[in-house]
């Protein structure tokens, strides 16, 4: 018995890991009984690996950009980038990909475009911005630009050493207006999506204004 459908659709109920033997122990999707538990538990045995991003790998990233983030242009400081067109790395569990960050650098400061994790809180931002961070270690200035609603990359960026360095009261907003109307004008947690914040990361030299 594979397993079966008890109430909702999405929830199997039968023993655990019976007859896997040829499937990746890796792959959620093959899981029988693909509890949180078990996905969290098969997941912490498959490492994240990094590449660089090629590419090739524009149809699944600019699928995945549509789907969640209005599209592979972004708008910041005034202007539309295409963050896809840049160099990055992408995060593979499995052979699959499961995140991505793109980097824009100009002499001696770099640009953080644009990342993102398929699968979030298991480590896959931070192996992102670590082989971001070492590609770019001659880069005296790391800076990059998110949002008022975004308190979860707000935290993540901070608690890897950022510190704000700008606000734009009304910038989305403005970007709304002039480059892209499809931006929300409601963001995470129900916030109102109006402004830019700016985060950069010193290096060489301690964090601070
Ligand atoms: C910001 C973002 C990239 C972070 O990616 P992530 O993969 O969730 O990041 P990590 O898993 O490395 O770290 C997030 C937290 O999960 C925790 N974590 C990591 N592995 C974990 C695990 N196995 N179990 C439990 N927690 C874990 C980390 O300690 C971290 O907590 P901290 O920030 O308090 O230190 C992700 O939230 C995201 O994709 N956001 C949407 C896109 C976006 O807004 N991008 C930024 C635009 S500026």
């Amino acid at each position: 018995m594979r397993g079966r459908l008890t109430g909702s659709a999405t929830r199997w109920v039968a023993s655990p890991f019976d007859g896997t033997a040829t499937r990746s122990v890796c792959d959620a999707d093959q899981l029988r009984v693909p509890t949180k538990r078990a996905i969290k538990m098969r997941r912490s045995l498959c490492a994240v690996v990094i590449r660089e991003y090629q590419e090739s790998d524009r149809g699944w990233a600019e699928a995945f950009l549509n789907d969640q983030f209005g599209g592979a242009l972004q708008a910041r400081r005034g202007e539309l980038i295409d963050v896809l067109a840049l160099p990055g790395f992408v995060a593979e569990r499995n052979g699959r990909p499961v995140g991505v960050v793109t980097y824009r650098r100009e002499s001696d400061e770099c640009e953080l475009a644009f990342i993102a994790a398929l699968e979030r809180h298991e480590g896959v931002g931070t192996a992102l911005l670590g082989a971001l961070l070492e590609a770019v270690a001659e880069c005296e200035r790391v800076w990059l630009v998110t949002t008022n609603d975004n308190l979860e990359a707000l935290r993540f960026y901070q608690r890897r050493g950022f510190v704000l360095s700008a606000l734009r009261p009304g910038a989305v907003a403005d970007s709304r207006q002039r480059l892209k109307p499809q931006i929300a004008s409601v963001g995470d947690f129900g916030i109102p999506l109006r402004d830019e914040l700016e985060l950069r990361l010193l290096r060489n030299r301690p964090a601070g204004p």
